[in-house]
Formats: C-alpha cells, sequence, structure tokens
C-alpha cells in the first residue's frame, strides 16, 4: 500500500476543494460503501502483515479526518461571513406597522362615567356576577315568591329557588356597600358591571352593562337625586339636555322614578329615536326604601339615601348611533375598528 502517495492525494483533493458541496462528494469517495478507504479496510483480511496493513490504514484514515474536519470548519465559516455580509441590516427602514388596539366602545362610555362619578366624591365597586338570591332579591325588598321579580327573567344556577344566580341587577352592588360599611355611616359609591336576564332582540342581549349609584347620608332628598342626574345626562348627552322623572314602582325604592332625558337626536322636538315623543328613558331611581336600610343595618330614622340603575349599553348605542345592541358583543372586527380613534391614552 502506498502509504504516503495516498495521503499525498488526499491532501490535494482536500486542498483544491471550494465548496461544501464537493468536499461531501470527496468523503464518499474516500469513505462510503464503495470508498477508497473503505475497500482499503476490507482488504485488512488478505494482507500478509495484518499489523503493518493497519497502521498504515489508520495513518490514511486520520490524515483523511483530519484534513476534512480542518476543510469543513473553514469553509463553514467563509459561509457564515459571507452570509453576514450579505444580510446587514439597515437600521434607517421603516419598521412594519404594529396593529395596535383600541378601547371597546362600551370601555368608553364606563370610564367616561366612572371619570365624571370620582369627580363628585363617589367611590367605584366592583361586585361579582355569581351573586346569592338574598343579595339580588330578599335583602332589596323581594322576598322568595315577590311578583316584581318576574320583571327580571333570570338565570337561576340551579332552579329557581336554589341560592345562586348571575345577577339581573347591579342594585346587588348597594346591598354589599351597606353591608360592607361597618360604620353604618355614610356612602356614595357607583357599581358598573355586566348582569344577566333571559333576553335576545336588537335592543336586549342576555348580558348588558348597569351602572349602579347610592347615596347614603343625613337629610339626603329628591332634590339631591334630581340634582346628580341633571349632571350625569347633561355630561353624557350634551349640556342642553333636561330630565324629567316619572313616578314608577321599585321593591327597594319608594318613591320611585322613571328618568327620561331630552333626546339628544332632535332636542326635544321629537323624531324616529324617541318615537315622536321628544324623551327618552335613561334609567330607573328612587328613594332607598326604608326596609333595605334596615335589612343591611342602617338606621332609617336617622339616614335617608338615593339609588339609581342605569343601562351602559343603552348610553352607548344613543352615543354612537349604534341600533343592534348585540354588535357590542359579538367581537365582529369590521364593527369594533369603527371605533379606532388613534388620539387615546393607551
Ligand atoms: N335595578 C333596577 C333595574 O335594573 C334599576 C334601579 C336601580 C331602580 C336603583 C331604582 C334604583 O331595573
Amino acid at each position: 500500500m502506498q502509504t504516503e502517495k495516498l495521503c499525498k492525494e488526499i491532501k490535494e483533493k482536500i486542498e483544491n476543494v471550494t465548496n461544501l458541496k464537493s468536499l461531501n462528494d470527496l468523503k464518499i469517495e474516500y469513505t462510503g460503501k464503495k470508498g477508497i478507504i473503505t475497500e482499503l479496510q476490507n482488504g485488512i483480511k488478505d494482507a500478509t502483515d495484518k499489523k503493518e496493513y493497519g497502521i498504515m490504514l489508520n495513518t490514511i484514515r486520520k490524515t483523511f479526518n483530519e484534513l476534512f474536519e480542518e476543510k469543513l470548519n473553514k469553509l463553514n465559516e467563509e459561509e457564515l461571513n459571507k452570509k453576514l455580509e450579505s444580510e446587514k441590516i439597515d437600521v434607517t427602514l421603516p419598521s412594519k406597522k404594529i396593529r395596535v388596539g383600541s378601547k371597546h366602545p362600551m370601555t368608553r362610555t364606563l370610564e367616561e362615567l366612572e371619570d365624571l362619578f370620582v369627580s363628585m366624591g363617589f367611590d367605584v365597586y366592583d361586585g361579582p356576577e355569581i351573586e346569592s338570591d338574598e343579595n339580588c332579591f330578599q335583602k332589596l325588598n323581594l322576598p322568595l315568591g315577590h311578583p316584581a321579580r318576574d320583571a327580571q327573567d333570570t338565570f337561576y344556577l340551579e332552579n329557581e329557588y336554589e341560592k345562586y344566580l348571575l345577577r339581573s341587577q347591579t342594585s346587588t352592588g348597594q346591598v354589599r356597600v351597606m353591608e360592607a360599611n361597618k360604620e353604618k355611616g355614610p356612602i356614595r359609591v357607583v357599581c358598573p358591571g355586566k348582569v344577566y336576564r333571559r333576553d335576545d332582540d336588537a335592543t336586549h342581549s342576555h348580558q348588558f352593562m348597569q351602572m349602579e349609584g347610592l347615596v347614603i347620608d343625613e337629610n339626603i332628598s329628591m332634590a339631591d337625586l334630581k340634582g346628580t342626574l341633571e349632571t350625569f345626562c347633561k355630561k353624557l348627552l350634551g349640556e342642553k339636555t333636561d330630565v324629567r322623572f316619572r313616578p314608577s314602582f321599585f321593591p327597594f325604592t319608594e318613591p320611585s322614578v322613571e328618568v327620561d332625558a331630552t333626546c339628544f337626536k332632535c332636542g326635544g322636538k321629537g323624531c324616529s329615536l324617541c318615537k315622536g315623543t321628544g324623551w327618552i328613558e335613561v334609567l330607573g331611581a328612587g328613594m332607598v326604601h326604608p326596609n333595605v336600610l334596615k335589612m343591611s343595618g342602617y338606621d332609617p330614622e336617622k339616614y335617608q339615601g338615593f339609588a339609581f340603575g342605569t343601562g351602559l349599553d343603552r348610553f352607548t348605542m344613543f352615543k354612537y348611533g349604534i341600533t343592534d345592541i348585540r354588535t357590542l358583543y359579538g367581537n365582529d372586527m369590521r364593527f369594533l375598528n369603527q371605533f379606532t380613534r388613534g388620539d387615546e391614552d393607551r
């Protein structure tokens, strides 16, 4: 075996290789199934001096492997440098646009109202959506079997007389805040949140949003209620808005009123939105019923209060001219993208 000649040949061939493909071809030529070194290895069985043959074979194999590795590293490095060279990053290129979300119209209404009430000295309370029958009805002067329960088609978690339900009104917040106030002192709070009723058409959704307001103190009268609600409606629907109270009934307020605001679209002249009346119903309210105060530990001889509850969906629909409440909960980007303003703080 001409070890030296073979080694020289290997050296030359590897030296002349200029790319990874040819280097790989060489590897097959020498060490593949039918490769030169492989064949030599097979020839060991016919060798007269096996030891010497083995030593020579090893020298050839070692030479090939070492040179091969060396060349492989060199070529890889060259390749990498070429790549780095060609893929230079141009930091001055304009970047891809990042899509930034925007606030849901309901969130806008909610934040606007929270800001308004906080500026008038109210706290914001957020209660659970799964409630007890006690907090949603009984402590609001609606005992089991009370006919006024029918006005709210409620989702009970088990059956009608089981303890828990999806709250049908944020008035639950009234009970929770009064009970939590251990000193039984004055309260000024709004409770916004989701409520649930078995409704489903263009103006009613099984899930919607309300905001409850509760003020309790000494010497609170209907005048305070009217002043607060007037400020609220003017701020949300425009400074020219007037409000009017109509007698109504809620078991937890006495007297109770339904509050209308002048139609913001026609200014009170009468149009299709207000069905020609010039007024739009915006919320229910009243003076907190003495029974409700008593049940949550307040002395009705000392304290009075007013409460109101309003649907945020309705206000949002008025504000943005939305005709189907279900679009507010549909997550359809074509609808939501219309509310991207780009000037809001994110
Ligand atoms: N909870 C009543 C409703 O959902 C609204 C309301 C709240 C009325 C507070 C009076 C006082 O219809």
